[in-house]
């Protein structure tokens, strides 16, 4: 049998399909980081009913604590994005396989996604989202390595900025393993 794709070392030390990580932002900094960001949108969309939508599949871990850490009445709907596939680093090439249900025309709209990296799958949603003439729009992102982003982009909610490098869990993946870890991990280049 070949080894299982997650392995656990120690608390802080795990390898996924067999490369080392570590913890960076642990679950506690996550909770009480999403917390600040669901309190901020709650005073700046007092009133307008936003709508969230969030980006599949890795950002649905941190839309689900986003939204219940909101506190006025908001609305929630999907859209999906082709992946990396298997690999770590982007294939620069965006591509949707699902669009939204819900009508954005009018509507305040906020999207959530689990990492801004190059930049450019953010780039192509704003573009395909605004033609749909929403009221306003804005961007709530977990993590942004800001060193790798090489578009222009106004991301209003940001959890953390983060090092450029590979990261797993709490959402994230490395070719579909580690979404379900609490904490974020990132790739051990001590090692
Ligand atoms: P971008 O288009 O390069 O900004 O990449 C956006 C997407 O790539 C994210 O929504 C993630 O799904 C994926 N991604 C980027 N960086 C990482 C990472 O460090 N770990 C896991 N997925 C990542």
């Amino acid at each position: 049998m070949p080894p299982p794709a997650l392995e656990h070392h120690s608390e802080d030390r795990i390898s996924v399909r067999g490369e080392p990580f570590r913890v960076y932002i642990d679950r506690d900094r996550i909770r009480s980081r999403v917390e600040e960001l669901g309190e901020r949108i709650s005073r700046d969309y007092r009133d307008q009913r936003p709508i969230l939508i969030g980006v599949l599949n890795g950002a649905y871990i941190f839309l689900a604590d986003l939204m219940r850490a909101i506190s006025i009445d908001c609305e929630v709907d999907f859209m999906k994005l082709s992946s990396y596939g298997a690999e770590k680093i982007s294939s620069g090439s965006v591509r949707s396989l699902k669009e939204i249900d819900a009508d954005i025309t009018g509507r305040h709209v906020i999207i959530v996604e689990d990492i801004v990296d190059t930049g450019l799958s953010m780039e192509y949603i704003l573009d395909t989202l605004s033609r749909e003439r929403p009221a306003s729009m804005q961007v709530a992102t977990m993590l942004h390595k800001a060193a790798a982003t090489k578009v222009d982009l106004e991301l209003r909610y940001v959890g953390f900025e983060i090092d450029n490098l590979f990261v797993v869990g709490y959402g994230l993946d490395y070719g579909q393993v580690g979404r379900n870890l609490k904490d974020i991990f990132i790739l051990d280049a001590s090692v």
